[in-house]
């Protein structure tokens, strides 16, 4: 290929027929990064289909780390990094033969935005599952630009200018907590940011639908009756979406997903099983909301 020509990221890129998720097969993911324009066309992609799977057997992590770079600087998060690449969180657990399996159903994940309770939550989010489960996983994203773009209009008017509380808590986003945790305690359920309801993502110019985890998050402005109905109903609308992209963990692919355009969930994995990961959140950015409250 001519130095010169930029690459052609559509040429190596299978999308879904729905146009929600694209997948690029190759050998070399490290050859893919270092061709001239293929990080800018993999941004460009993601603007327009919000969750990419990269099917990448073992690589060089200087070339993740320059995905990582081009999305943004990594977020807020306490996580061990991979030594020499602050960018990339690394969990590497060698399994624990006594592990409890219930704890790995609790440890599960329900949808959810990554770190929304930031006043600059992640744009991005990357991850890198290096080990295959014995159990077949899936992970599956809901695109919340085509839920909201779907909802009825009424719908829309009434939730356009509103905020919800992203409250702070901890393991707020797992099955457990979730199952748990009936009523968010009052001292919690009033801090945390306060993001519009409807924000218009960056990276795409679209307006998306940006829930708090909670069912009974607040809704500055409305009674905590009438914001769980409303959220509860939102919610059932999400996870009843047809626009639900899934994907089996296949243990050498690499994730990367539109934070605010999408919701995610994690499945169980045991932790019996040796697991490695690299993990990463990226682009920190302040929900801007769609339209005027
Ligand atoms: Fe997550």
């Amino acid at each position: 290929m001519n130095a010169l020509m930029k690459f052609d990221v559509s040429s190596v890129a299978r999308v879904e027929p729905n146009g929600f998720g694209a997948i690029i097969e190759h050998k070399d993911f490290d050859a893919l990064v270092a061709q001239p324009g293929f990080v800018d066309g993999l941004v460009s992609l993601l603007a327009k289909h919000l969750v990419i799977r990269i099917d990448a057997p073992p690589f060089d992590p200087k070339s993740l780390a320059a995905v990582a770079a081009r999305l943004g600087p990594p977020s807020v998060n306490k996580g061990p990094r991979l030594p020499g690449f602050d960018a990339i969180i690394q969990f590497d657990s060698a399994g624990k033969p006594d592990a409890d399996p219930q704890r790995d159903r609790d440890a599960a994940q329900i949808l959810h935005h990554d770190s929304a309770g930031l006043a600059e939550p992640p744009a991005f989010a990357i991850v890198n599952t290096k080990t295959l489960p014995k159990e077949p996983a899936w992970h599956s994203w809901v695109d919340m630009q085509a839920v909201y773009r779907e909802l009825p209009e009424a719908t829309k008017t009434k939730i356009n200018g509103l905020r919800c509380i992203h409250p702070s808590y901890p393991e707020l986003v797992t099955v457990g907590v979730h199952r748990d945790l009936k009523r968010l305690p009052e001292d919690v359920r009033e801090k945390g940011s306060a993001h519009p309801l409807v924000v218009r993502n960056p990276s795409s110019g679209e307006p998306t639908l940006y829930l708090s985890v909670r069912r009974d998050a607040k809704i500055p402005g409305m009674d905590a009756g009438e914001s769980l109905k409303l959220l509860s109903e939102l919610w059932d609308i999400v996870e009843a979406s047809p626009h639900r992209w899934r994907s089996l963990v296949r243990g050498n692919d690499i994730l990367i997903w539109d934070n605010i355009g999408t919701v995610h969930d994690r499945p169980p994995f045991s932790a019996r099983e040796p697991r490695k990961i690299w993990f990463g959140n990226l682009g920190p950015v302040a929900p801007q909301p769609a339209f005027a409250a």
